[in-house]
């Protein structure tokens, strides 16, 4: 079961096949869903049922471990199952990523697939609880003992397998006694923060509140945030970070505000094959995502609709990145004044 014990699993490998809690189902319901096929689970990640840059990252390995049972010589039927499954959607490297290294181990045979895919859960699990205590050190270094902090998309245990990125770290300064409030950003238009952050947070509960997207440059501006703690789908070479769209403008209002802008994120994110975040491919999505929610229209009729789902901050905007195994500085871009 994916809530064991209080535990909140977001995806796990269970009697022979992937379970995930169905996120498009929340705040609503909990609800478990089977995934015993590769194209089940490929509509899964599609449809954000199961999202977030490590969770991505067991679900790519797991899914390739599905495609192993299915095709355990490796013909061409397999080669295709795991592309399926690398390219469900584009943008956070764990999923591609995840996938190859349990493809990687199909010559010793599905057992041993699924044995790496296992593997990627239990270091996500233990990334999660190393992330949460160097970031809560960080920031209590850097804001002092009870800082407001903004966080946006949701990062938590859904997210991952179980604890999480930013939220991780709020939840452990919420544990620490060392936090002084949370505004979370609702993260239009599929509502990360305020269907998914906002459940994870009463599950836990800290207080917060909810903002619109638009808001957080001007709360902080109005003084009311210490930090802005986000995730990230893919940290490049250089130190920019790609993340849910609208992360952009919080980096930019935190920089306006002189406000630490601090990404929290596994190695398994880092990416020093993609140098910058100009090589990276930004999911598009579907205009009906903007155009309505809950089956509810909110925009003319034959609207136009631009809807990249994530964004790319430049390096210079980042105060720090916190991994699972260091704090990485991302270097100030060279000043380079050429004498005319
Ligand atoms: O489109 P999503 O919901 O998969 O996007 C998720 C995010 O952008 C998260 O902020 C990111 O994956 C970091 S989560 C640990």
């Amino acid at each position: 079961m994916s809530d064991r014990e209080g535990e909140l699993r977001a995806i796990d490998w269970v009697d022979g096949a992937i379970e995930i809690i169905d996120q498009t189902a929340l705040p609503d319901e909990l609800v478990t869903r089977r995934l015993t096929t590769v194209p089940d689970l490929v509509e899964a990640i599609r449809s954000l049922a199961v999202r977030g840059a490590p969770a991505l990252g067991v679900a790519g390995a797991m899914g390739v471990a599905l495609a192993a049972r299915a095709h355990p010589t490796g013909d061409d039927a397999w080669e295709a199952a795991v592309r399926l499954v690398a390219v469900a959607r584009p943008t956070a490297v764990n999923l591609a990523s995840g996938a190859a290294r349990a493809a990687a181990r199909l010559h010793d045979g599905p057992e041993a697939v699924l044995a790496e895919a296992l593997a990627v859960r239990d270091e996500e699990i233990a990334s999660s609880a190393a992330m949460a205590a160097r970031g809560a050190d960080l920031v209590t270094a850097l804001c002092g003992p009870a800082p407001r902090v903004l966080t946006h998309c949701n990062t938590g245990s859904l997210a991952t397998v179980t604890g999480g990125t930013a939220l991780g770290v709020i939840t452990e300064l919420h544990t620490r006694d060392a936090l002084g409030g949370v505004i979370a950003s609702e993260t239009r238009p599929l509502l990360q923060g305020s269907r998914l952050t906002a459940w994870e947070l009463n599950r836990n509960g800290i207080d917060y509140r909810l903002a619109v997207d638009g808001a957080g440059p001007f709360l902080m501006a109005r003084g009311e945030v210490d930090v802005v703690i986000v995730g990230a789908d893919r940290v490049c070479a250089n130190g920019d970070i790609v993340n849910k769209i609208g992360t952009y403008a919080h980096a930019l209002g935190a920089a306006r505000a002189g406000l630490p802008f601090v990404v929290v994120a596994p190695e398994s994110t880092v990416d020093e094959a993609t140098l910058s975040g100009d090589q990276v491919a930004i999911e598009d999505r579907d205009a009906a995502e903007v155009l309505g929610f809950g089956g509810t229209v909110v925009a003319p009729a034959g609207a136009g609709v631009a809807n990249p789902a994530f964004d790319v901050t430049p390096r210079d905007l980042v105060t720090a990145i916190v991994t699972d195994t260091r704090v990485l500085h991302p270097p100030e871009p060279a000043h380079h004044h050429p004498s005319r």
